[in-house]
């Protein structure tokens, strides 16, 4: 198998139903293997339609949803019931499933900006992030801005040098949402048995171009080229348009 995994879809309709049906694989048979499937979901629009599908299937399978414990690769700054809210946006696709609390680990923006980073830290410190040996996540979502950036991680960015602490705030996103965000480093981002970018649409293709490259040198100016899962499975999943070269 190459790394990346580059796989390519018609349009975002099937980049959405293929990246459901691989996601709900790897839940199964996550809760298979360890009885629990760690999921961090990423921000953005191109997922949407991903999770929609996803709701739609487990909310009949109360049994495997379970075992599965929802966390988001990044946040903006904002209130959970604000439309920019990476976290009530998940929230509204997937609305057809009831969730316990203590499955779903958001980051807490209402607190503030420092409030809400050292919690989250401290909360995936706590269920184990640090540890040695195996890799928390057992899948990790990621988008690709226009830019090269993923999550909150943006080019060239103080952040992408963390080494230590597994979320830190970023005030400059110089980007829309144009707001303060919270992100996991690369540290917490690569501790998972794979990652799955979703990207669409022409503006993309620039930076896969170089991402998405075999063996990509990891390069601070594209931070989504710094994605390298510790499980060894890096998988990017595009419609037409943001493959073309
Ligand atoms: C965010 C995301 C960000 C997003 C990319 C792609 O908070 O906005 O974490 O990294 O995934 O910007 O966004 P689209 O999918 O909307 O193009």
């Amino acid at each position: 198998m190459t790394y990346p995994e580059v796989n390519t879809y018609e349009d975002i309709a099937a980049l959405s139903q293929a990246a459901a049906d691989r996601i709900n694989g790897l839940a199964v048979r996550a809760l298979a293997e360890r009885g629990r499937f760690y999921l961090a979901l990423s921000g953005g629009s191109t997922p949407l339609g991903a999770y929609r599908l996803l709701g739609q299937l487990w909310s009949g399978q109360p049994e495997l949803l379970a075992g599965i414990h929802f966390f988001w690769g990044d946040e903006r700054l904002v209130p959970p019931d604000d439309p920019r809210s990476n976290y009530g946006q998940a929230r509204a696709a997937m609305s057809g499933l009831s969730l316990p609390e203590s499955h779903l680990h958001r980051i807490q923006t209402e607190l503030g900006a420092d409030a809400a980073t050292e919690a989250y830290d401290r909360e995936l410190d706590n269920l184990g992030l640090s540890d040695a040996g195996r890799p928390f996540f057992d899948c990790v979502l990621l988008g690709l801005g226009r830019d090269g950036h993923t999550a909150s991680l943006f080019p060239d960015r103080p952040s992408l040098a963390e080494k230590n602490r597994l979320v830190v705030t970023e005030l400059k996103p110089g980007l829309e949402p144009n707001v303060a965000r919270i992100t996991l480093t690369l540290p917490a981002l690569n501790s998972t048995q794979e990652t799955i970018f979703m990207a669409a649409g022409p503006d993309k293709a620039a930076a896969l171009r170089y991402c998405a490259a075999p063996e990509a040198d990891p390069n601070p100016h594209y931070p989504a080229s710094m994605i390298k899962p510790a499980g060894g499975r890096l998988v990017f999943m595009l419609d037409q348009a943001a493959r073309r070269a």
